[in-house]
Order: structure tokens, then C-alpha cells, then sequence
């Protein structure tokens, strides 16, 4: 049927492949995730459907195109140039839109930022087209978009999205649409709206189109991790993730910890995004879970709006500052809380800094070393919490109590920087992170070297960043 509604006379301009892209181009379902893997024909599915509906609702089809960036959705503008021009179609680039010979209308729009979406508040839609769903770092500008689909007209309205794993925004695309029926093809009911929603996976070999010699360029293109998601679509692997050292070992149950340890806060200052603040005790050695010298991180405050991941408060300086300062108020009776925060808070233009603001409600803060990467014999943040995560003899030298839950949630999400590739992602939701990083530089810690002597004892070294390099070389490290 697809192919029959966008036959122009006996010429055939574009009809889906057996299989998936047949299903998604007739699937009735109000909102639909069409995905996985690479190359397995999305674009030209989302295109095509629009086509359809197009052809069968004319002047009250009304769509909307979104992607990421501009230059993403310059890419799709220009393949729907290849499709809808046959069909006697025209296109404007101010706004950049498409009408269709029948009067039927698909706008095309980038929402860089979040609060973009805002500006289509009120507009009337019946279908909404995100393309890589995965390139939006939360859903937030997304779910924005459900309120226009309506039609005054009564067309069926629906929101079409696609996405490969391994994006920024992977963890919320895995919780809506693939988690709750990994292998696709099933209606998920929102158990707040009510609405449907449906996960077709596509794959690459769906798509005949395309041959062997594009699997090969896949598989040239990234780690195996990444290959794998790409090629089948598996959305359990995290691909590209930042630290792959985390797991279950650095969690721990809260328990008290003895009063007399060290302990300081950590803060990552945000408004519209969360800030984060965490709290770490040194352990002195006397608890036998907890190394020598192991930070142990037992408490958070995240500053996140309600069930929104990367949603912030836009919650005013004093009013942390006076949640921090009763917190820490137990935490240390009669002795004042030191701790490092994000270097941008202490710049002021005009009026006093953040960090004079929190300072005025109690909460003292000196700048943290904010080095991300590594560089000119000095090591860098990512590093730090890296060789904490690892520490030695397979006990970390970084814990994590339970109840810290955003670090939990996105630590193991962060995804690497593609173009930096030792530099995480920050579309990422990376304030816990930032925060956990400013942290471990206030405390940097470089594992002993091992020295293994003939007898097999190993004996350990402490020294200078030289001489534990010079030792490295002519010692065998194992
Ligand atoms: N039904 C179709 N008719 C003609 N060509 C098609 C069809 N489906 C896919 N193709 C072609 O296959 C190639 C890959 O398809 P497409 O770009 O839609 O995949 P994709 O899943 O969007 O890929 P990516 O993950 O890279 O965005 C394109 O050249 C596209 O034109
Ligand atoms: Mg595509």
C-alpha cells in the first residue's frame, strides 16, 4: 500500500523495504521508536512515512521535522529533497519546509538547546518526526513536543522517532523505549498518559540497499563495543562508556563512619542543569572495607527537577548554601566543613560571586583544579578518578554509599568525547562526575609500584612522579 500512495503515474518514487520499514511506515501506534542499528534505512523510513500521510490527509497533514543540530538536519533536508521532488513538491529554506502538492506541510526544525522546543508551544501538529532521538541529551525537549500533536481536522496524530544506541542521550532512549520490551514489537502503555508506544528495532541487514561493504566500513569505525551496538542494535552495551573500571564493588551499604575521619564536600555548581554536591570521609585504615587513604563518598545532594535526568532547580545560591550548611552541621558538631567547588562559581560580574553567596550562608569553598585531561607530566581529573575507581589488588580506592543515586545513575553513562576521545561527553548529564572529579584532584592518589623480586614479595614504592616512572621502567610492574 505504501508504495501504491506514492506512485506518480506508472513511476514508483520511493516504497519501503520488507520488513521493518513496512511495519513502521502502516504501524498505527501513536508513538513509535524506529531503531538500533546503523544504516538500516531510518531516514528514508521517516521520510517515507511522511509521504504516506501526506498523500492520504493533504492540507491537513502538518508536520514537523526535528533533529539536534543544523547540520544534522541539513542532511535530512537535502535526502527529502531527493524523495518529495518527484513528487512535485516545493521547499523553502526560511523557514526550511516542504509543501507538498496537495497542500499537505512538513516544517523542518534543530533544537539545540532545550528551551528551543518552547517555541513550538501551541503549534498544531499531526505528526512530529525526531530523527536520532539518541543525540538529545534528555527527553525533556521532546516530551515538550506531545503537546502540539492534535488536529482540528481529526487526522490521526503520532510522533515518529529514530536513534541509534551509543548517543548522549542513550539511557533515557533505552528507559522509554527498549527497556520495558528489549526485543521490540510490543505496545508499551505510559502508565502516567496512557499513551502507546512501540519500539520496531531495524537492523543493517534489513536494509538491502546497502551492502557488505558498508558492514565493513561500520566495523572499521569504532571499538568492538560500539560495533556491536551499531551492527545489531544491542542497547545493553554502553557503548563507548567513559568508565567501564565502575561496578558493583563501589557501591556500598551506608554505615557510620568513625567521627574522627577527614571529610570534605565537593561541589558542581548548575541552575538550569543539576548542581551536585557530594560528601567524602578518608578512610584512616581502621575499617577493614575501606583501604588506607580510600575516599568513601556517603552522601549527595543533587540538585535535579523531579523524575527529569539533567533537568536542574534553577534553585538560588543562599538556599543550597542553607540546605549544605544544616547537613553539614551534623555531619561535623562545632567545626566547620572545607570543600572544593567548580572554579566558575568564584567569578563574579558585578555582584558577589556563587561562592561568595554560599560562603555569606556558611559554606566554605576553595576553587578545585579543574584539569580534565591529563597533560604536561601533570595528571588529569578523568585520570584521578580512574585510578581510584581501579586501585590495587582489586580493591577500589573509592566508595560509593547506596543512597548517592545520580552518581549511581550516571557515572556509568558518561560516554567518551568523540572528537576527544580522553575527555567524556559532556551533552552527557556529567555534574556528579564533574563534582566526583574535583574530589579526587583535592586528593590525588598514584598506586604504589610493585616490585617483584625474586622471591615473589612484592614491595612497594612510594616516591616522586620521576622516580616512580624511572622505578616503572626498570622494575618489572605487575
Ligand atoms: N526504501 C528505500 N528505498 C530506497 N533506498 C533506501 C530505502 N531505505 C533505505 N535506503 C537507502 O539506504 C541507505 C541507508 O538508509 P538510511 O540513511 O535511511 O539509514 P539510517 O538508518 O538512517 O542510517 P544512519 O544510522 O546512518 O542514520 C540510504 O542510502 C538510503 O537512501
Ligand atoms: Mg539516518
Amino acid at each position: 500500500m505504501g508504495s501504491a500512495a506514492l506512485a506518480e503515474g506508472p513511476v514508483t518514487v520511493w516504497g519501503p523495504q520488507p520488513g521493518p520499514q513496512s511495519a513502521f511506515v502502516t504501524c498505527p501506534v501513536y508513538e513509535i521508536f524506529f531503531g538500533g542499528a546503523r544504516g538500516g534505512g531510518k531516514t528514508d523510513a521517516v521520510l517515507g512515512e511522511w509521504a504516506i500521510h501526506a498523500d492520504e490527509y493533504g492540507p491537513d497533514a502538518i508536520g514537523l521535522m526535528v533533529r539536534r543540530t543544523r547540520v544534522e538536519l541539513m542532511e535530512t533536508f537535502e535526502r527529502a529533497r531527493r524523495i518529495y521532488a518527484p513528487l512535485g513538491a516545493r521547499f523553502t529554506t526560511t523557514p526550511m519546509r516542504v509543501h507538498m502538492p496537495n497542500g499537505a506541510r512538513l516544517t523542518f526544525a534543530y533544537l539545540e538547546r532545550d528551551s528551543d522546543a518552547e517555541s513550538y508551544q501551541g503549534h498544531s501538529y499531526t505528526r512530529v518526526y525526531v530523527e536520532e532521538a539518541g543525540n538529545f541529551p534528555n527527553a525533556a525537549p521532546i516530551l515538550k513536543l506531545h503537546s502540539t500533536l492534535r488536529s482540528g481536522a481529526g487526522v490521526p496524530v503520532g510522533m515518529r522517532l529514530t536513534g541509534n544506541p551509543g548517543g548522549p542521550g542513550h539511557q533515557w532512549v533505552r528507559a522509554r523505549y527498549i527497556d520495558p520490551a528489549p526485543l521490540g514489537w510490543r505496545v508499551i502503555k505510559d502508565e502516567t498518559s496512557g499513551l502507546e508506544r512501540i519500539y520496531i528495532p531495524s537492523r543493517v541487514a534489513d536494509n538491502a540497499y546497502l551492502g557488505d561493504g558498508y558492514v565493513a566500513q561500520i566495523r572499521a569505525s569504532g571499538s568492538a563495543q560500539l560495533v556491536r551496538a551499531w551492527l545489531e542494535g544491542d542497547w545493553s552495551v554502553i557503548a563507548g562508556a567513559f568508565f567501564p573500571e565502575w561496578g558493583a564493588r563501589h557501591v556500598v551499604a551506608p554505615m557510620a563512619l568513625p567521627g574522627e575521619w577527614a571529610r570534605f564536600r565537593a561541589l558542581d555548581w548548575g541552575s538550569a542543569r543539576p548542581f551536585s554536591v557530594g560528601w567524602y570521609a578518608i578512610s584512616d585504615g581502621a575499617l577493614p572495607a575501606f583501604p588506607r587513604g580510600a575516599l568513601i563518598r556517603y552522601r549527595e545532594y543533587y540538585g535535579m527537577a523531579e523524575g527529569q535526568p539533567n533537568v536542574g532547580l534553577r534553585m538560588p545560591a543562599e538556599q543550597v548554601a542553607a540546605k549544605i550548611a544544616a547537613l553539614e552541621a551534623k555531619d561535623m558538631p562545632g567545626r566547620q566543613m572545607h570543600g572544593v567547588a567548580d572554579p566558575a562559581i568564584f567569578a563574579s560580574d558585578g555582584g558577589p560571586s556563587i561562592a561568595e553567596r554560599m560562603q555569606r550562608a556558611g559554606v566554605l569553598s576553595r576553587a578545585a583544579d579543574n584539569k580534565r585531561v591529563a597533560g604536561a607530566g601533570a595528571m588529569g581529573g578523568w585520570d584521578q578518578v580512574r585510578s581510584r575507581l581501579l586501585g590495587i589488588d582489586g580493591k577500589p580506592m573509592l566508595y560509593v554509599f547506596s543512597t548517592c543515586v545520580h552518581l549511581i545513575r550516571t557515572l556509568p553513562a558518561l560516554q567518551h568525547d568523540e572528537s576527544r576521545p580522553e575527555d567524556v561527553d559532556t551533552d552527557g548529564e556529567d555534574h556528579a562526575a564533574d563534582e566526583l572529579r574535583y574530589a579526587c584532584m583535592s586528593r590525588p592518589w598514584v598506586p604504589p609500584v610493585r616490585r617483584v623480586t625474586a622471591e615473589g614479595i612484592n614491595d612497594y614504592g612510594r616516591g616522586s612522579a620521576a622516580t616512580r616512572k624511572a622505578r616503572a621502567v626498570s622494575w618489572k610492574v605487575a
